[in-house]
């Protein structure tokens, strides 16, 4: 976080539509789902901020301002949601939060630092309240995974997690979204476009160990291999869990129907989940490769609950929390 010191953070927001969120990264994949779900969930106090190549563009009705440290180091911002690249939130974030603002941000900048929650409402929400001014979001892949496995972990104990991505072009941004629109269909290719060790890929290394943090099971063997589909929106994930104590496809069908923000579709799929809030499980069966174990299939939006949805709802948290402590 650098050396800066904070202002103390002002007595905030008692309602969604007179906190002052700042969106930073408005005009990206995740920043203008991010602006018409705050609509949504009634947030109409909203400032919008990207890089200086968008300073004074529209953005769904907003003008666009520079991201400088200046401007968003002001005070005048209680929350901040960043959807910038790392570096960026590097730069950014610290002085977002120096000016007293709380900082959701979703990139890989400090999720993994110690003392800093990586939060999942649904998974750990209660962790969002021990910020101190930075609060992460995970990745897209972790973040549907992690709402499926907790039911499962809490009942039966997870031992073992084994995953296949299937990603969609939107997780790469913007960009990748326009590439694919223009490319012929005869060029579709799957692809491979994080940073590579030798061995792994950095998408690869983030899911096993943002989810050891949030699941709070530091030595969760989790092995996976990630892979981007030629689709616009929503990412799916073939899961193979091993329990401690035996789970029935039945009885997890039946914990993940209770689950929250957690819906059972028989076949899920990128285009099923698209546009919707829930992440979708199916295809629970036993797999009999090992003594206890299970084979499921997941498909969520990833601009959604995979990165806007899931900051607004942390904000949503902090709102509460800020409420219950006034109360
Ligand atoms: N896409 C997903 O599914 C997803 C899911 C989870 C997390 N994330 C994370 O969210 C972040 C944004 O992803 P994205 O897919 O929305 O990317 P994107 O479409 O490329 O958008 C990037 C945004 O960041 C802004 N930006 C870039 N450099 C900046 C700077 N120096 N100062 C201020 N603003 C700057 C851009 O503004 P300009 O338009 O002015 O260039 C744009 O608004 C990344 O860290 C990504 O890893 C993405």
């Amino acid at each position: 976080m650098g050396t800066l010191s904070r202002k103390p953070v002002p007595t905030l927001w008692q309602m969604a539509n007179t906190t002052r969120i700042g969106v930073v990264g408005g005009t990206g994949a995740v920043g203008t789902v991010t602006l018409a779900l705050l609509r949504e969930h009634g947030f109409e106090n909203v400032r919008v901020f990207a890089s200086a190549r968008s300073a004074g563009k529209q953005v769904a009705g907003w003008t666009v301002e520079e991201a400088t440290p200046e401007a968003l180091g002001r005070g005048d911002i209680d929350v901040f949601l960043f959807s910038v690249g790392t570096s960026a939130s590097r730069e950014l974030v610290p002085h977002a939060v120096a000016g007293g603002a709380v900082a959701v941000d979703k990139s890989a900048a400090y999720r993994l630092e110690p003392g800093i929650p990586l939060v999942v409402p649904e998974v750990n929400g209660a962790r969002a309240l021990e910020n101190t001014g930075i609060i992460a979001n995970p990745n897209c892949c972790t973040i549907p995974l992690t709402c499926v496995l907790k039911p499962l972990h809490d009942e039966a104990g997870l031992v073992r997690v084994r995953v296949a991505t299937y990603q969609s072009v939107s997780g790469a941004g913007a960009q990748s979204m326009e590439r694919l629109r223009n490319e012929s269909s005869d060029e579709h290719d799957l692809r491979m476009d994080w940073d590579f060790d030798g061995e792994e890929f950095d998408e690869e290394s983030k899911l096993r160990a943002e989810t050891r943090k949030i699941m709070e099971l530091p030595e969760l063997p989790i092995q996976a291999t990630c892979v981007r589909v030629p689709v616009m929106v929503g990412h799916a994930e073939a899961v193979w869990i091993e329990t401690e104590n035996e789970l029935t496809p039945e009885r997890a069908r039946e914990l993940l129907a209770g689950a929250p923000s957690v819906r059972i579709e028989e076949f899920p799929s990128p285009g099923k989940a698209a546009g919707i809030d829930d992440v979708l499980v199916g295809r629970i069966r036993r797999d009999p490769t090992v003594d206890q174990g299970l084979a499921l299939f997941i498909a969520s939006d990833n601009l959604r609950k995979g990165a806007a949805l899931n900051a607004i709802q942390i904000a949503e948290l902090l709102l509460s929390g800020a409420r219950a402590a006034a109360a």
